[in-house]
């Protein structure tokens, strides 16, 4: 009888530490999604459109265009915030030679067909490396988790290897490596779709 009685006892206390570490996981969990430095910095009353850079940033104009759809990949999302950053024209987020908080970086929340839209500048390489020109996107909201997404490079760019542009025609309208294309106000385009994901790819 004593013996199951300290049974027990053990048994009852292994479950109350694994019940705390798991809680402590999720509160952690939780609190590195709240503090997220890109959450906490969001403008209130977002729009679709989104000024990243201002007009006296140098650098060629670029206008970044998109939708945002539902896992099926064909039901646009409103309501979504889309946070994007990049390099500057000389291909450094930050004028110390930080990463973070990037210079370069702006919010907009999809409209009813899902749309976004950010003017800005066309971000350069990092110096020195051969990675390519690149856009970073981080979504969040109407029900999704905060998660990446494919980043936005540049048909053209030298650093975009061959293995880059044979996955591009494949991802169809979510393709990552898009053409430029210059418009009538003499600015670039191009367009970014995403699909959103039911459960964060955030490592925190
Ligand atoms: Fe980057």
């Amino acid at each position: 009888m004593e013996f199951t009685a300290k049974g027990r006892g053990r048994r009852a206390i292994w479950i109350a530490l694994v019940a705390a570490a798991l809680a402590g996981l999720l509160l952690a969990g939780a609190r590195a999604g709240a503090q997220a430095p890109e959450v906490v910095s969001a403008p209130a009353n977002l729009s679709w459109q989104a000024t990243i850079a201002p007009a006296d940033e140098p650098g060629e104009r670029l206008v970044v265009s998109g939708q945002v759809f539902a896992p099926d990949g064909t039901t646009p999302v409103a309501g979504i915030t889309v946070y994007a950053y990049h390099t500057d024209a000389t291909g450094h987020y930050t004028k110390t030679g930080a990463l973070r908080p990037p210079r370069l970086q702006g919010w907009a929340k999809t409209d009813g067909e899902g749309r976004f839209e950010f003017h800005t500048i066309r971000p350069a390489a990092y110096p020195g490396r051969t990675i390519p020109a690149h856009v970073h996107f981080i979504l969040w909201g109407a029900g999704y988790p905060r998660q990446w997404t494919d980043e936005l490079r540049f048909e053209g760019d030298p650093f975009v290897t061959r293995e880059m542009m044979a996955e591009a025609p494949g991802a169809g309208k979510f393709a990552a490596v898009v053409p430029l294309q210059r418009g009538a106000d003499g600015a670039l385009d191009c367009t970014i779709n995403f699909r959103v994901r039911t459960v964060s790819n955030f490592k925190d």
